[in-house]
């Protein structure tokens, strides 16, 4: 069998296709990196986005529902004040959101769960929700904020 001659358009040819592929692996390990740096930036904006999106509609149906008794943008009224501090640190959302749906048997404060009677969505009661916590930045110290027009304190 005669000795096969080297083949030197081949052999270029598969170092040429080598070299492409070392080279489309090294892009493809320095992408991924890339991305993973962006990616956590990105999920952080959409999520606020999504949560500002959320705190407006709260806004709306906040102003729309309850500020007649807990006052505009929550400073109180003849019902608590809900943009309190106090407030915000001694309720979790998930409490906050509990109350709104059942209310507070023998007061003023209804059902707003169409599930207990009320007209909300879970959703809608949800993005109230946001839209409270979303006050917790600015929120004033007004510990007595189940009294905001001081009718427990006498004289
Ligand atoms: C008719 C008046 C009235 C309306 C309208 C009303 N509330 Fe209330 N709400 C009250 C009163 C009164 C209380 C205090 C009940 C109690 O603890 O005796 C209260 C309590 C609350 C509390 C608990 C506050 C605390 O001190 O723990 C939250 C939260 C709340 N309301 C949210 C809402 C939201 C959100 C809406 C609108 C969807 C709303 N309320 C509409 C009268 C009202």
């Amino acid at each position: 069998m005669p000795e096969r001659a080297p083949d030197d358009a081949l052999e270029r040819s598969t170092n040429q296709w080598m070299a492409w592929g070392i080279g489309i692996m090294l892009v493809m390990a320095l992408i991924f990196p890339v991305y993973r740096f962006f990616e956590p930036a990105n999920r952080e904006a959409a999520r606020e986005a999504q949560l500002g999106f959320l705190a407006e509609q709260g806004a709306d149906l906040f102003a729309g529902n309850c500020a007649s008794c807990h006052g505009v943008e929550g400073t109180g009224g003849v019902a608590p004040a809900l943009n309190s501090m106090q407030f915000l640190e001694a309720s979790t959302d998930e409490q906050t959101a509990a109350l709104i749906s059942v209310g507070v048997p023998g007061s003023t404060m209804g059902a707003y769960s169409l599930d207990f009677g009320g007209s909300m969505t879970l959703e809608q009661i949800d993005a109230i929700t946001t839209y409270l916590r979303s006050l917790e930045e600015f929120a004033p110290d007004f510990p007595d904020w189940r009294d905001p027009l001081g009718l427990t304190q006498g004289g």
